[in-house]
């Protein structure tokens, strides 16, 4: 990956802040930076790609797009790490520490939920929607979904299944926006999948029309390295709403529990 040290620079704040932070943080940052591909995809000045000239980059890459976080390391010539051990009765909070972590991204999606004031089943979506990615980026939406719906609200789960699909529709009640970002992932001329389109039409109708569209406006990509990203504010949320199995989720033979054992250990040769 090519690397713009002006890019890197303004992505950090600008010089003065670089010059600010010290060699533990930027080495965490330049990790950041360096985490994934949408990183790179998202500070290309380029023209957007077509879906033709999107699929025609495929066999240049040693991995696939829609892989999860866990399972590959994006940079050229980068190693994955051995994994820190999660504990023997995994609870959410570990996810997070362990497996999610830096959790940038959805951390600041919920601090800004709950900034905007919204209801504690959106600001606890808002703060899972996109963990799945550590499992699979393709349909995260969906696999999140399934994930966390022995534990948390019906709407919750509703509006992190939907999330996936809205994302790609504006909505200018809502001022929500048809994000550049999936220009440049997908192409300018590309049109969603069947099942997104059939999911969005559904959705107008839905009574919970408004959940998953709350996530879509709480959902921005961002790496403000300044902000102070923490799952503290949310405890309380998560303690109302969140039922954590007392045997760890993963060990609790609910229908899931395989996912939450796969992400706990990504290793596992089969
Ligand atoms: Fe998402
Ligand atoms: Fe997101």
């Amino acid at each position: 990956m090519e690397i713009k040290r002006e890019n890197l620079i303004a992505t950090l704040g600008g010089e003065e802040s670089v010059a600010r932070m010290d060699s533990e943080a930027k080495a965490d940052a330049l990790e950041d930076f360096l985490s994934t591909e949408l990183d790179k995809i998202l500070l290309s000045k380029d023209p957007f790609p077509t879906a033709a000239e999107v699929e025609q980059k495929i066999p240049t890459r040693h991995y696939r797009m829609g892989v999860g976080n866990l399972f590959v390391a994006q940079a050229p010539g980068a190693k994955v790490k051995i994994l820190p051990p999660m504990p023997g009765k995994p609870t959410l909070y570990d996810f997070f520490a362990l497996r999610f972590a830096p959790a940038n991204h959805v951390l600041q999606s919920a601090a800004l939920a709950m900034k905007n004031g919204m209801p504690e089943e959106i600001i606890l979506a808002c703060l899972l929607h996109d963990t799945a990615q550590a499992l699979m980026k393709a349909d995260h939406g969906y696999w999140a979904a399934q994930m966390y719906t022995p534990y948390v609200p019906e709407k919750t789960a509703f509006a992190i299944k939907y999330h996936q699909a809205l994302r790609f529709f504006a909505d200018a009640a809502y001022g929500y926006e048809y994000p550049d970002l999936y220009r440049r992932l997908f192409g300018e001329d590309y049109v969603p999948l069947p099942h997104i389109r059939a999911d969005y039409e559904m959705l107008k109708k839905h009574p919970w029309y408004e959940a998953p569209r709350l996530v879509t406006v709480n959902d921005y990509y961002s790496f403000d390295p300044n902000a102070k990203v923490s799952i503290d504010p949310f405890r309380e949320i998560i303690g109302r709403h969140f039922k954590q199995p007392k045997e760890g989720l993963g060990n609790d033979n609910s229908p899931v529990a395989h996912m939450w054992r796969t992400i706990a250990r990504p290793d596992m040769a089969l």
